[in-house]
């Protein structure tokens, strides 16, 4: 072990997550989305659990995500979901990404490198106003892409803005302009293979939102996309696969009435046992963890972080309890039947558990733990 401090990813469970969406969404296909390294469970590891759990195809941010991808030698479908920059086009060809296009310049930097025949997805922006084609331009450029030797037009979708708000109204409101657009589609003789619009939370609560197949990313991973949808996710039975563990590095007794850690945000109101755990903010544990109550879990019981995380190293109070170097810590995941998710940071620190997991940084080892029958 390089250091007392790593991530386990649990393939497994992201395989029987994809199984249960791809039953619950079907006929429609799981396209596991996998960008940002497997939302932090590592891109390549998160693939081949998602491949072997059912999914058809796979989504990354950017070509060099799909390109790590090939490398492995994972050889299904690959779409790189937002536009990339003309540099970009050769290297993605040449890997066989799919590329999304929204505009005639997207087919211009294909037709630019030579390439015939490729397969895009046009994107159609139906509300998010993010990237996408409105419905006017849509048609242009999808002519474009027919006409186009360099392209052919695999794909037409849209992306869904409030999904994970089960009750708003707007996300009817975005499908019904998109199959305007693909009416329009239609009275050109423009027929897509292929339609898709659905995230986790379009594919969990929205069956309008299915079409063809649905671009799940949080939730393969067992994490709920919002708190409207926590109790579908629990109901699905979908698990989490990332656990943050770490082993404690010193024990000390500190005597009341001292402070602790940078700044002595903290005073001790008696003496106390602290557990120095080896992780810190440069992991992706926010500093502010602590005053927004942040806990971890030594010996199956619930306990506060002390003072500020600082860039490598936290602080627990463990009162009178004993506690041992080498002791086991989690800040993600199960011990002894408690858990703490990516989700309650979320909630504590006003953020969504996406950017808890994504915000694990890369000098943490990710260790597969259940490989998973892929
Ligand atoms: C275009 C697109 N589709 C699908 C997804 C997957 O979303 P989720 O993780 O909510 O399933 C994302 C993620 O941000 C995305 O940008």
């Amino acid at each position: 072990m390089s250091r007392w401090a790593w991530v386990d990813v649990d393939a497994g469970a992201i395989e029987h997550n994809v199984a249960v969406l791809r039953s619950f969404v079907a006929p429609a296909e799981v396209w596991a989305v996998v960008k940002a390294d497997g939302y932090g469970h590592g891109a390549v590891t998160a693939a081949r659990a998602a491949l072997a759990g059912g999914a058809t195809g796979l989504c990354v941010a950017l070509v060099q995500e799909g390109v790590e991808l090939r490398h492995a030698g994972l050889a299904c479908p690959i779409l790189v979901l937002s536009p990339q920059p003309p540099e970009q086009m050769a290297a993605a060809v040449a890997a066989g990404l799919a590329l999304t296009v929204h505009s005639e310049a997207g087919v211009a930097a294909l037709e630019a490198v030579g390439v015939s025949d490729h397969p895009v997805h046009l994107k159609v922006d139906t509300g998010m106003h993010r990237v996408g084609a409105s419905a006017v331009e849509a048609v242009q450029v999808a002519a474009r892409i027919v006409a186009s030797p360099a392209t052919h037009l695999a794909a037409v979708f849209t992306h869904l803005a409030v999904a994970d708000e089960p009750g708003s109204p707007f996300t009817d409101v975005q499908l019904a302009r998109f199959d305007d657009v693909l009416a329009l589609l239609r009275m050109e003789g423009i027929e897509p293979p292929l339609v898709h619009a659905a995230n986790s939370a379009g594919a969990i609560a929205h069956p309008r939102a299915r079409r063809d197949l649905v671009r799940a990313g949080i939730a393969i991973y067992g994490i709920s996309p919002g708190p409207a949808l926590d109790d579908r996710v629990a109901g699905l039975g979908l698990r989490p696969a990332l656990s943050l563990r770490a082993r404690v590095s010193h024990v000390k007794s500190v005597r009341s009435g001292e402070g602790i850690s940078y700044g002595l945000r903290h005073t001790f109101g008696r003496d106390s046992t602290v557990a120095t755990v080896p992780l810190g903010y440069a992991d992706g544990v926010p500093r502010r963890l602590h005053t927004m109550g942040g806990e971890v879990l030594i010996g199956g019981v619930r306990r506060r972080i002390t003072g500020v995380v600082t860039m490598d190293q936290l602080m627990v109070d463990c009162g009178d309890d004993e506690v041992a170097v080498g002791d086991e810590v989690v800040l993600l995941g199960e011990q002894g039947g408690q858990r703490i998710t990516a989700t309650d940071w979320a909630d504590a620190l006003g953020t969504i558990a996406y950017e808890v997991v994504c915000g694990l940084s890369e000098r943490l080892e990710r260790r597969v733990t259940t490989p998973g029958e892929g």
